[in-house]
């Protein structure tokens, strides 16, 4: 994204929290230490990562920049497990970066240093070899349900319950699009466009107001973006800490 755009976006973000991350990885960004400063000064940021591009440069300015949450995606406390799933990342690159991570931030209460683990079906609960691993590191652990992405499933999930995520959310893609879902990482439910439009256009279109609309009243099954959907069986289950 350009920092144009990124100025654009936070400067008519509507909500009270920014969260700078998407599909991708927001640490391959060469101006993401700028980024997190800009949406510092507007409102309360989070940033999620697989934590293995942190450096001592970047720690130093998300700390100076008081950045809220620094969340880590690990998914696995299984070096093996972590191997399969994080392709190319190594547990160990990323548990020194956390532990540099933490020695820079000092005694300041932030970032919050949160780590996401993700319960794999069929995989053993690892929260127990987690609280082990990470008890000096992380200030919370977070056991999420895998759930198939939309789109990444075939089967379709027709009866849904109500979806609130276009009424309370909206995720800016890296080149303006605008999506009304944060798990619509296909682009299918773009409804808007920041470099023709204001946020508040993007708001107010029709094509927002529909899937709004379909989504509060459980229709969704109805539509391509949410037709597989299975979010709402995941986030049903509490996350364990
Ligand atoms: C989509 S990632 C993107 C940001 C960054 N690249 C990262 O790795 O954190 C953000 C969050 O999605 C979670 N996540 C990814 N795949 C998931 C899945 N299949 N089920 C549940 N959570 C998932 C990760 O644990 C992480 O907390
Ligand atoms: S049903 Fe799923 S894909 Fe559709 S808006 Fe809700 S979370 Fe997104």
């Amino acid at each position: 994204m350009s920092w144009e755009l990124f100025v654009k976006a936070v400067d008519q973000h509507p909500s009270p929290v920014i969260h700078l991350y998407f599909g991708g990885e927001p640490l391959c960004h060469p101006r993401i230490a700028d980024f997190v400063a800009y949406a510092k000064k507007k409102t309360a940021t989070t940033l999620y990562t697989n934590g293995l591009l942190l450096t001592p440069i970047l720690a130093q300015q998300f700390c100076e920049a008081g950045l809220d949450v620094l969340g880590i995606s690990l998914d696995a406390v299984d070096p093996l497990l972590y191997r399969e799933k994080r392709v190319g990342g190594c547990l160990d690159v990323l548990l020194a970066n956390m532990r540099m991570f933490k020695e820079i931030r000092g005694s300041a209460k932030r970032p919050i240093l949160v780590v996401d683990l993700i319960r794999f079906p069929d995989e053993q609960d690892q929260m127990n070899m987690a609280r082990t691993l990470l008890k000096d590191l992380a200030d919370e652990i977070h056991a999420k349900a895998y759930f198939h992405y939309p789109l990444l499933s075939a089967e379709p999930n027709l009866v849904q319950p109500p979806c609130a995520q276009p009424e309370a959310s909206l995720a800016i893609l890296w080149d303006g699009r605008v999506t009304v879902c944060c798990l619509d990482f296909g682009a299918v439910g773009v409804v808007g466009d920041l470099n023709k439009q204001s946020m508040t256009e993007v708001l107010s279109s029709s094509a927002r107001n529909l899937i709004r609309q379909a989504c509060a009243g459980g229709q969704q099954g109805l539509l391509a973006m949410c037709r597989t959907c299975r979010s709402a069986e995941a986030m049903n289950q509490p996350y364990l800490q």
